[in-house]
């Protein structure tokens, strides 16, 4: 008995060790889920994940990655009418109606809210620091800078790596605090046990995922993933 506790002393159990995971099939049609088909995501993605490829073209692809993953995400903005004139005279165009805010969470978000301001110019970008703890997993907040005006139409929540989902989770409550009329859940890679978690959390969010993999492994990464999105954007290995 004395000798079991000291083995396993020794060899702590990891967190996400014999811990039942949902299949990729019981997770893909979730109400308000989102995951994008497109063959120029799909060829983006196998550039990403490859292990060679360097943090310069990573965080380029992430960004990319970014970009097409906002033009899929913001395809049911609000819309007002707006009157201009053209060179051949007045028209009544449309405009966004409200503002847009992104925020990314830190620091791996950074890459995926450049790809929004390329197709928004003029969103709004709230900083969250979130940072996990390698031991247990749980998201610990570490940095909040969102301001106190609110006036947007939307808030996108942006992070390459839906895991455990305590990150993603937190964002959201961090930002329905601020009372933000609707809010939106933005990935590159979800695994089925976080996708799961985030949705049965905060069933009243849209959640976009740019692909959806098998699982994740004992410590907590995504397989077959990309590794460390941080790290691979921020050459910080
Ligand atoms: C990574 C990733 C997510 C989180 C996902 O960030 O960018 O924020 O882990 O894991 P979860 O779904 O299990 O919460 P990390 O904490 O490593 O920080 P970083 O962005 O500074 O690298
Ligand atoms: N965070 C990452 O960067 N990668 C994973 O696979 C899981 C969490």
């Amino acid at each position: 008995m004395v000798e079991a506790n000291i083995q396993s002393n020794m060899h702590p159990k990891l967190p996400m060790q014999g811990v039942p995971q949902p299949g990729k099939e019981e997770v893909m049609h979730l109400p308000r889920v989102h995951i994008s088909t497109h063959p120029v995501m799909r060829h983006k993605m196998t550039a990403l994940r490859d292990k060679n490829t360097q943090p310069p073209e990573f965080y380029r692809l992430v960004k990319e990655i970014g970009a097409l993953i906002a033009y899929e995400a913001t395809a049911t903005l609000a819309l007002e009418k707006s009157s201009i004139e053209t060179p051949m005279g007045p028209m009544v165009g449309e405009r966004l109606a409200g503002g847009i805010g992104v925020t990314p969470i830190l620091r791996a978000g950074l890459g995926l809210a450049e790809g929004f301001r390329e197709v928004i110019p003029d969103v709004q970008v709230w900083h969250l620091g979130l940072r996990r703890d390698e031991h247990t997993l749980a998201a610990m907040e570490y940095y909040n800078q969102l301001p106190h005006k609110i006036e947007l139409q939307v808030c996108y929540a942006v992070d390459p790596m839906l895991a455990t989902g305590g990150s993603a989770i937190d964002a959201i409550n961090v930002l329905k605090k601020r009372g933000i009329p609707r809010l939106s859940y933005v990935c590159i890679i979800a695994a089925p046990y976080g996708l799961l978690k985030l949705s049965q959390t905060h069933p009243d969010i849209d959640i976009y995922v740019a692909a959806l993999d098998e699982s994740l492994n004992d410590v907590g990464y995504i397989l077959p993933g990309l590794g460390d999105a941080g790290d691979r954007q921020f050459g910080t290995f």
